[in-house]
């Protein structure tokens, strides 16, 4: 594939489990591999093995995986392995962008919340001193996956392999003293769905066992509206082994398995669930953007692919909702990434093929416009879901009188930045008197892929012309490392 333009940002995603490549303006990376590093375990086996010891990356490294000693660089989010984190960053820029002057392709490196001064400081060395690129910017992937739906405000929830983040932003500020981080993902799921299928005395005996689950997992797990009702229709799901044998998957262990992301007891977990995270972030923000907030969730991140996740993340936090007392009304005004220039029209909410009737657990088939289940006739109506990027921006902005930054949204009732009221006629929360319904203000924002929704974010915002200003250059690191921790918000201002 031709390389696009000079100037256009390279988009780089290191996920736990797949690592996301590709090129801003475009619509999907353009490599996903397997974050893995192999190596030869054995080395009389491996016929191109010269004197050097030979690293084996993402796909290959999958496909001879039986006679590899494997590693995952990324566990948790963390890097674990900088030697096979090394590789995987070779294997990006030398096997596959083979960019000849990186020097002209910008870098948008997408990472988690929290991560450590100094691997910040250190992954921006390597990039700049080995790598030799020129400019670069670091951001936090909640950003980038709530602008992937075209939002300024949002909570949004992102959960990939190895952790689900809650993140509160407010105009494009990530609300850090809020953030929820759980050690509570795809992995995990992965891990309750191997007990379960051993539990009814399935084993999986193969070198690629994990894919098998991985597979199983992706195409075929789902939520159900209430675990304690199982399902009526209780068949089995048949899967083909690689050996030609066909294991009976019964269905009760397809939905029970991504059950831990609502009940992490069942691995034995002693932490919140998601909902109850929800509630926890919630009343670490100011309660006058509670209902901003709910009303604007923002799913991200393969994990959260399955059919039935949001409708059952309604009702369960919509059953906490109460513990957050009254709810103000809305105060804050979305503020579009950026009027004329945004690829917002790439944007298209997720059209559902196939749903998990709420009622039976039976999968039907949407394509035909059926709305009710053919097996218990419940109503298969899906919640409304919009992309909310019309409403009207108020360009007039102020300053906190208390920290002196400025503040796009005229409309606030707080700074966002230092959290201390702004309003020129400044009145406790406590006397909002309008509380909405509870059960009105969630609101889901759903990416198209949510695998791809921090690749996509970072594909609008690296197109947007004012957002070239921000990256950073290797003399301006050189001569000030905290230039890495650009507000991010100032995209808005240009
Ligand atoms: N359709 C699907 N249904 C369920 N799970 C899926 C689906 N597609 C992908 N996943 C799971 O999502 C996870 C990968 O998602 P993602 O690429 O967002 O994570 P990551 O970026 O590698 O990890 P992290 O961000 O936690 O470091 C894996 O556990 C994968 O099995
Ligand atoms: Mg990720």
């Amino acid at each position: 594939m031709a390389l696009p333009l000079p100037g256009t940002p390279v988009i780089i995603d290191i996920g736990s489990a797949y690592v996301k490549l590709g090129f801003a303006g475009e619509p999907t990376p353009r490599f996903v591999f397997p974050c893995i590093v192999g190596t030869e375990k054995y080395r009389a086996v491996m016929v191109d093995v010269g004197g050097q010891r030979n690293y084996y990356v993402g796909n290959d490294a999958m496909k001879m995986r039986g006679v590899l000693k494997v590693k995952y660089p990324i566990q948790r989010g963390a890097i674990m392995d900088w030697e096979a984190y090394y590789e995987i960053l070779n294997y990006i820029f030398y096997t596959l962008l083979r960019i000849e002057n990186l020097s002209n392709y910008p870098i948008i490196y997408a990472e988690h919340p929290f991560v450590p001064k100094e691997t910040k400081e250190f992954i921006a060395r390597v990039l700049f001193e080995t790598h030799k690129i020129n400019s670069l910017i670091m951001l936090q992937s909640p950003f980038l996956s709530l602008f992937s739906v075209g939002l300024t405000t949002g909570l949004v929830i992102e959960s990939g392999d190895g952790l689900t983040w809650i993140v509160p932003i407010v105009n494009g500020v990530i609300q850090h003293q809020a953030i929820q981080k759980l050690n509570l993902a795809g992995i995990d799921v992965n891990h309750n769905l191997r007990t379960l299928m051993m539990r009814e005395g399935i084993n999986i005996e193969s070198s690629a066992a994990e894919e098998i689950l991985k597979e199983i997992k992706e195409k075929n797990c789902y939520f159900v509206l209430d675990p304690n009702k199982p399902p009526s229709s209780q068949g089995s799901y048949s899967f083909p082994m690689p050996d030609g044998s066909v294991k009976q998957i019964p269905s009760n262990v397809l939905h029970e398995a991504p059950e831990v992301m609502f009940q992490p007891g069942m691995l034995g977990y002693n932490i919140m669930n998601i909902p109850q995270a929800i509630i926890y972030c919630l009343q670490m923000m100011d309660k006058a953007y509670w209902n901003d907030l709910l009303s604007h969730i923002v799913l991200s991140g393969g994990n959260l692919s399955y059919s039935g996740f949001e409708e059952r993340l309604k009702q369960e936090l919509g059953a906490l909702l109460p513990q957050l007392g009254p709810i103000p009304k809305p105060q804050v005004q979305q503020t579009p990434i950026s009027s004329q220039e945004t690829k917002l029209e790439a944007i298209k909410v997720r059209e559902k093929t196939k749903d998990t009737c709420p009622e039976c657990g039976e999968l039907v088939d949407l394509s035909d416009g059926k709305e009710s289940c053919p097996n218990c006739g419940a109503s298969m109506k899906l919640p409304q879901v919009s992309i909310d990027i019309g409403k009207s921006v108020d360009k007039k902005s102020k300053k906190c009188p208390h920290c002196n930054k400025k503040i796009i949204d005229s409309t606030s009732v707080f700074c966002p930045f230092c959290g201390k009221g702004i309003a020129d006629n400044f009145t406790s929360v406590k006397e909002f008197t309008d509380v909405s319904d509870s059960d009105e203000i969630i609101k889901f924002f759903i990416p198209d892929n949510l695998q791809y929704s921090i690749f996509n974010g970072s594909a609008i915002l690296g197109s947007l012309p004012s957002f070239q200003n921000l990256f950073v250059t290797y003399d301006e690191f050189q001569g000030n490392p905290n230039a890495l921790y650009r507000e991010i918000s100032d995209v808005f201002k240009l």
